[in-house]
């Protein structure tokens, strides 16, 4: 299985199944531009940005609401850097589809994208489209796991986005209309309307919208317990505080990845090194190699000795522990559990404090949100997911091929 699908699969096996039934997030009013912090100037007039909902726990993943097509529909889609095409569910003949049919995505006859056209081999690179006639509709179909499947169309329509400038821009996307889901019991399929999909390939979105020319191929986020935002384009790279370091180039690999990056906890080296470590907000939790998932167990619970917490069963989690009484929220048990870091090349570091690895249970336990890759098949991989991007404005600069980020509370930017 490649990285992808494992990661996929990752994702699928912890979605927890939850329809929103609310639309309660949408595109950002027009802001007002020179309340902004341009680093640049560019040949991009601006950039987009989304409010973010969602949370790691209970939710188990973060989503934007998305309007495609004319008039507008509301989708929520999934936030997923860790694959390339978006695809919402469609409103054809749809076999495991979890929307009514008024909430999905009903393509016309020139929404569809054909097999001739560059953005079906994008879809499909490096393979040949599968097609039998330049004139067919371009298929896809994404692996999520054994038995766990998305395919369909491709098509393009409309996302009416309102730039940061204060243009409404109407930039034709191609995306997918899935109409097969296939998925198992122990697999549910993903709870929102599709998945907008980031990674560092030709058909994401944030490549697109640059070459429509609409942001530049820079795409950030910050999430918190209570959601945050995300963005296209250079507007909201923070003026000062921000860690770069050049993306490792892979034309294999489209996932956002860096490495090799060391293990410290509270600042010391634990002798975990050589981390190859992908970012993936389609994960929940962080994913640590067996090893380096045991070393860093190991540190945290040497360093819990004589502290007033003990290890307990929580069914939210495999590692878990209770105070004398329950608690509320990580800042109870900041104290007791130390920082880790991941420090690349250069002495670049990512710090995950208390927040970016534990979660507080309905329970009130504390539990680890860092858990064992080797687990669930993802090799030597390590996969940081949502939890560990909390707290941080992440920034994927295509653009000039490296990755940044910088501490932050993740509050929304605008109402
Ligand atoms: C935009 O911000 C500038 C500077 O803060 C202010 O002078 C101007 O009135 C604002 N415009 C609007 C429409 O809010
Ligand atoms: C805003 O940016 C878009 C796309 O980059 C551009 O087409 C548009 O002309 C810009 N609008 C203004 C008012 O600068
Ligand atoms: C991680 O999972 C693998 C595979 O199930 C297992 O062999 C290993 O003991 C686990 N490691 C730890 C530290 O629990």
């Amino acid at each position: 299985m490649s990285v992808q699908k494992l990661t996929l699969m990752i994702k699928v096996l912890i979605f927890h199944v939850v329809l929103c039934s609310s639309l309660h997030v949408c595109f950002a009013a027009i802001v007002n531009r020179s309340t902004l912090h341009p680093t640049a100037v560019n040949s991009f007039g601006s950039s987009v940005y989304l409010p973010v909902s969602g949370n790691v726990y209970p939710l188990g993943y973060y989503y934007v609401t998305a309007e495609i097509g004319n008039p507008p529909k509301q989708f929520q889609l999934d936030i997923d850097t860790g694959s390339d095409l978006a695809w919402v569910q469609c409103d054809a003949p749809c076999v495991g589809c979890t929307l009514p049919r008024d909430r999905r995505y009903k393509p016309e006859k020139n929404n569809y994208v054909l097999c001739k056209e560059p953005i079906c081999a994008a879809v499909h690179s490096p393979n040949p489209p599968p097609c039998k006639n330049p004139t067919d509709k371009c298929s896809f179909q994404v692996e999520y796991a054994d038995q766990v499947s998305v395919s369909g169309v491709v098509v393009s329509d409309t996302f009416p986005l309102r730039l940061v400038n204060g243009t409404i821009s109407r930039p034709p996307l191609a995306f997918g209309c899935g109409y097969g889901i296939r998925s198992s019991g122990t697999h549910p399929p993903p709870p929102t309307a599709g998945v907008i999909r980031l990674s560092r390939s030709k058909p994401s979105i944030s490549a697109q919208l640059s070459t429509m020319g609409v942001a530049e191929n820079i795409l950030g986020h910050c999430f918190n317990d209570k959601g945050g935002y995300m963005f296209f384009g250079a507007d909201f790279i923070p003026k000062s505080g921000m860690t770069w370091t050049p993306m490792p180039q892979s034309s294999s690999d489209k996932h956002y990845s860096l490495g090799p990056a060391e293990v410290l906890f509270n600042g010391k080296p634990t002798g975990i090194k050589g981390l190859h470590v992908i970012f993936d907000t389609g994960s929940t939790y962080t994913y640590l190699n067996s090893r380096v998932y045991g070393s860093v167990l190991n540190e945290i619970r040497k360093d819990l000795s004589g502290k007033p917490v003990q290890e307990v069963k929580d069914r939210a989690l495999p590692i878990c522990w209770k105070g004398s009484r329950p608690f509320r929220s990580v800042a109870d048990v900041q104290n007791y559990f130390g920082t880790l870091a991941l420090s690349f090349i250069g002495n670049i570091q990512l710090q995950l404090s208390p927040q970016a690895y534990l979660v507080i249970t309905e329970q009130g336990n504390v539990c680890l949100g860092i858990l064992n890759g080797t687990e669930v098949g993802l090799g030597t991989v390590n996969v940081i997911g949502d939890i560990s991007l909390q707290g941080t404005v992440m920034i994927y600069d295509n653009a000039n091929q490296r990755i940044g980020w910088a501490y932050e509370d993740c509050t929304p930017k605008f109402g």
